[in-house]
């Protein structure tokens, strides 16, 4: 799949339309509103983690946002505040947007997991089960263009199991009903600084699909 992703790349191919997830229904598809939304995710025990979070984190920013940022999970920082990228990841998150002319509060936050998972551990296939239905009413609701997925697990729930985000990063994939934009993840920026570069350039690429 890789080479096929490389080879199109390399002809300067843009947009891959990609098959779209099957998607589990919302649990409660009557919702109206975040606030609705988030009341639900607050009463949340279909897995594990919300026996040991302090904090459900729901989300955060612009209601009717035309960027998204999906991240993995809340860190300890998130589980304290109840905010999503607060933490050492966050602040880089908000330094680069700011960096492109993107103000924070414009945008919508989320995550996949809305419960912390000790000890930073990977999503497990079962958490991400339970909370997908939250983050597909979120967008739904949300209505963006483009949604930039930080790091593998959102780019995974988003686009299939099958793609890796060296092979997806710098295409980006046209949906139903919105974009989306493959990139890493704050926390990999932190440890690989040299990929700081494309991060900024993959927000310059969701600027110029929003027309700004
Ligand atoms: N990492 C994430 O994926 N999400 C957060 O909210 C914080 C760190």
């Amino acid at each position: 799949m890789g080479n096929i992703l490389n080879f199109y790349r390399d002809l300067g191919v843009e947009y891959l339309n990609t098959k779209l997830n099957k998607k589990e229904a919302p649990r409660n598809a009557g919702l109206k509103c975040l606030k609705e939304l988030k009341k639900e995710v607050e009463k949340c025990q279909a897995c594990e983690l919300h026996k040991t979070k302090k904090h459900y984190v729901f989300g955060d920013g612009n209601p009717n946002a035309s960027l998204m940022f999906i991240g993995e999970a809340p860190g300890a920082t998130e589980d304290e505040q109840g905010l999503p990228f607060v933490g050492r990841a966050g602040q880089l998150l908000s330094d680069l947007l700011k960096e492109v002319g993107i103000n924070r509060q414009e945008v919508y936050i989320a995550n996949c997991l809305k419960c912390r998972p000790p000890n930073n551990k990977d999503p497990q296939e079962n958490e991400l089960k339970a909370c997908r239905p939250f983050l597909d009413k979120q967008i739904e609701l949300i209505k963006p263009k483009i949604i930039i997925t930080l790091g593998r697990f959102a780019l995974m729930q988003l686009l299939g199991n099958d793609k890796k985000i060296t092979q997806s990063r710098g295409l980006v994939f046209k949906q139903q009903s919105y974009t989306v934009i493959p990139t890493y993840h704050p926390a990999y920026l932190l440890r690989n600084p040299k990929a700081i570069e494309v991060f900024v350039n993959d927000l310059k690429t969701a600027k110029q699909y929003l027309g700004d």
